[in-house]
């Protein structure tokens, strides 16, 4: 969340899910989308993600449950992250930011996100403070995200994190118009500052029952730190579940979260 502002330079020297990202601070001109033959990609998403978003029959109601988040992706870590979820049978929340996704050679990892039945969420355009924008350019960050994660994955997002946790009650309202809830969280791991995998697992490895966990996709640090929380969250008895699997149902637009 923090990472965007406090290390530009080394976030862009890293990042891109095999891609450089285009890294800008203020408002940036709209880039068409990298869309695919309507036909063709209606059938790889139907062979790829039958039915998604399906949740899976699990009831936080009884459970111990966790959300694991990752934010500000998809990077050059990403696609590693997904191996380890995938191997452990562990789903997800990934809030991607819009930049990252079009820097995404051929959306591959924002399919991946999808298809391997994670959820993702809208984390803005170019992660600015979405409370300090004209009413236009808010519009642009939630809107031109969704539109091109959806141009490239069938599926419109249904729920966002403001960068930096950052909101306000018109930030609310177009989270609202855009169908989005705003999803904060209630475990800070760091992981952006911190950058050693021990300490990011000790920190998510906290969680209690209902917690949604704060890490970032984009630092290998954090990926280094996912087999050993995983151990350690089964080990305490938890289920690791999306935000929508965590609330028993898709959160109410414009509303927040912060924990079940
Ligand atoms: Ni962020």
């Amino acid at each position: 969340m923090w990472a965007w502002g406090v290390s530009l330079a080394m976030l862009m020297a890293v990042t891109g899910c095999g891609a450089r990202p285009v890294v800008h601070r203020g408002h940036v001109a709209a880039r068409p989308p990298a869309v695919m033959d309507p036909g063709k990609l209606a059938k790889k998403l139907e062979s790829m993600q039958p039915g998604w978003p399906r949740a899976r029959r699990i009831d936080c109601a009884h459970l111990k449950c966790v959300a694991l988040t990752f934010d500000d992706g998809p990077g050059d870590y990403t696609d590693g992250l997904l191996d380890l979820l995938r191997d452990r049978g562990v789903r997800a929340t990934f809030f991607v930011v819009g930049q990252m996704v079009a820097a995404d050679k051929g959306g591959h990892c924002t399919r991946r996100i999808v298809a391997e039945g994670h959820e993702i969420g809208n984390h803005s355009w170019s992660h600015l403070s979405l409370p300090e924008l004209s009413d236009h350019a808010l519009r642009f960050q939630l809107k031109h995200t969704g539109d091109l994660v959806e141009s490239l994955t069938g599926v419109r997002m249904r729920v966002m994190r403001p960068p930096y946790g950052a909101t306000s009650r018109r930030v609310a309202a177009e989270a609202r118009r855009e169908g989005l809830a705003q999803i904060l969280w209630s475990v800070d791991t760091l992981d952006w500052r911190d950058r050693v995998p021990a300490v990011v697992t000790r920190r998510a490895g906290r969680a209690g029952v209902g917690a949604i966990v704060l890490m970032h996709d984009i630092h290998r640090t954090t990926v280094e730190a996912v087999p050993g929380l995983l151990d350690l969250l089964a080990k305490k008895g938890y289920t690791l579940v999306t935000i929508s699997e965590l609330y028993g149902r898709t959160p109410a637009p414009g509303r927040m979260y912060t924990a079940r």
